[in-house]
């Protein structure tokens, strides 16, 4: 519901395609994100790596959960599984994190270790 609401206030006039993040910690506290795009297309930002973004900014860590979704210019929520890009930003600050996407009342629950196999580590 935080990611479904957070997705109402997305930034994106170039795609129409607004996507909403909600992170959730351990006690309770759930930050959210919406992507925001920009005229220089490739300067867009993804709901999740802003929301990820905020929490590095509020010195948070060990999410627990993320939520994603997102709907086409005035069409309902469609499944929206987080870019590869994303993939690596969550995996990079927690490899243990739970993927949450939702269709209406349909959710699936994914490990973010599923969704990006072999993933690039410096940390060996
Ligand atoms: N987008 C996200 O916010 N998250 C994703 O995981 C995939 C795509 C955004 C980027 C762009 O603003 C719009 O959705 C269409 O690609």
């Amino acid at each position: 519901a935080k990611a479904r609401e957070a997705s109402s206030r997305a930034y994106a006039p170039y795609t129409g395609f607004r996507v909403g993040a909600a992170l959730c910690f351990p006690d309770g506290r759930i930050l959210v994100g919406c992507n925001v795009e920009n005229a220089s297309l490739g300067l867009s930002m993804c709901a999740e790596r802003n929301v990820v973004g905020a929490m590095v900014a509020l010195r948070l860590s060990n999410p627990l959960a993320i939520a994603v979704s997102g709907a086409p210019e005035g069409g309902p929520e469609v499944l929206c599984p987080p870019c590869g890009a994303c993939r690596q930003v969550l995996m990079e600050f927690a490899p243990e994190l739970i993927v949450v996407l939702g269709v209406g009342d349909d959710i699936s629950i994914h490990r973010v270790t599923d969704l990006l196999p072999l993933s690039f580590s410096l940390r060996g």
